[in-house]
Order: C-alpha cells, then sequence, then structure tokens
C-alpha cells in the first residue's frame, strides 16, 4: 500500500476544528494534491437523500459506497448541516467505510503525495503517513465558526440547533467502533480554540518540516 516516495499528511479532527482551511493551505504550500475524505461520506448521504431513502439503511448505503465517482464529491449541496448529520451516521457503518478505503489510499500514495483531512486518516487509513496533524477546538468556539461559516453560505441557523448537531455529531464519531475520530499516537495535537487561521498554519508547518527532515 504505503509507497514510502510519497509525502503523505494527514489532518484529523472534529468538525468546525478548521482542519479543512488547514489541509488546503498544508496541501498548495507543500504542492500535494488534496482530499477532503468527509464529503465521501457527505456524497453518499445526498444520493441516498435523492434516492428518497434515509440513512439507516447500511446496505443500500454500501452499495452507493461501491459506485461512488469523484464527480459526485464536487456536489454544492454536500455542505448543507443535515448532510453533514447524516454523514456521520452513514460513516459509522463498516462496510461503507471498507468500500472507500481502497479510493483514499491510493488518492495518497500517487506521487508526489496528498494532504487528506478527515476523522481516521492518521490511525486507519494512513498510519504510515510522512506527518499527522490532529486539530482541535473547544465546541463553543467551533460552534461560533461553523455559525458564521453558515451565514457566509447564505445558510441561515440557530445556534442552539447548531450545538446540539455538533454534540451529537462529536460523539457518534468518537463512539463508533470502527476507526473512531481519536489522536494517533504519533499525530501533533493543535488546538486551535485561540489561534489565527495563520498561527495554526505556522504551526503545523513547523512540525512538518521537522517531521521530514527525520524521515530524508
Ligand atoms: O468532515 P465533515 O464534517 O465533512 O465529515 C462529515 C461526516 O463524515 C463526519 O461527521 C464523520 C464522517 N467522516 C468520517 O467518519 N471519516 C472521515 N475520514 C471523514 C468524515
Amino acid at each position: 500500500m504505503a509507497n514510502s516516495i510519497c509525502f503523505v499528511i494527514t489532518v484529523d479532527g472534529p468538525s468546525a476544528s478548521g482542519k479543512g482551511t488547514l489541509a488546503r493551505r498544508l496541501a498548495k504550500h507543500f504542492c500535494l494534491r488534496y482530499l477532503d475524505t468527509g464529503s465521501i461520506y457527505r456524497a453518499i448521504a445526498f444520493k441516498m437523500e435523492k434516492n428518497g431513502c434515509d440513512s439507516l439503511q447500511a446496505e443500500l448505503a454500501e452499495r452507493i459506497a461501491l459506485r461512488l465517482a469523484k464527480e459526485d464529491l464536487n456536489e454544492p449541496e454536500l455542505r448543507r448541516e443535515d448532510i453533514g448529520l447524516k454523514a456521520s451516521v452513514i460513516a459509522a457503518y463498516p462496510k461503507v467505510r471498507e468500500a472507500v478505503l481502497d479510493y483514499q489510499r491510493e488518492f495518497a500514495y500517487t506521487l508526489p503525495g496528498a494532504v487528506l483531512d478527515g476523522r481516521d486518516i492518521g490511525t486507519v487509513v494512513c498510519p504510515n503517513a510522512t506527518a499527522k496533524i490532529y486539530l482541535d477546538a473547544n465546541r463553543e468556539i467551533r460552534v461560533t465558526r461553523r455559525l458564521k461559516e453558515l451565514q457566509l453560505r447564505g445558510m441561515e441557523s440557530i445556534e442552539a440547533h447548531v450545538l446540539l448537531e455538533m454534540k451529537e455529531r462529536d460523539k457518534r464519531d468518537k463512539k463508533r467502533s470502527v476507526a473512531p475520530l481519536k489522536l494517533a499516537q504519533d499525530a501533533y495535537l493543535i488546538d486551535s480554540s485561540n489561534l489565527t487561521e495563520d498561527e495554526v498554519f505556522e504551526n503545523a508547518v513547523c512540525f512538518i518540516e521537522k517531521k521530514y527532515g527525520e524521515v530524508v
């Protein structure tokens, strides 16, 4: 699986921790490709909704996961809050995770390498990654960030709802039996609660350069 010449950076963390922003910047900085793995689970949830099915149908979710195409990941509606919540339900099905594992690994281990963000990238998808980051932030701050993001997208939302959904999603993503969100033993933890985007980025780059120095 692992092509040791590839430069692979993993960014894991809970929702609205800032991992997408960080991962995109890191990809640009290190001239690597970028994969938002959450969009895979969101795309499955969205297809199920379009077929008029609810997210509790595990077998259907697996069938959709096996037939997912790259283009399915670009649908703007995937960013909806309710799709994120449904994605979290679907992501707990072991066969769904199995179905999308090879795609993620192939993406990561195609030269020159890639930055992937998600929940289980450093622990399950790319356990031999060059550098692993775990980005966290306290929940109030994550809720504030999510509300701002939704407002910028023109999606009105109620703070209490966003908080409730985030609590539910955090719990499910951390407690599920397969590939739960957790800190990989060799991951670098950054708490972004009181840091600017630039500070998080600089902190991460510093760690990655040091780590890269150790492997070459
Ligand atoms: O990162 P996101 O909010 O777009 O992810 C949506 C859901 O997908 C998240 O609640 C859990 C799931 N997910 C996962 O289980 N594993 C990943 N690597 C990425 C996302």
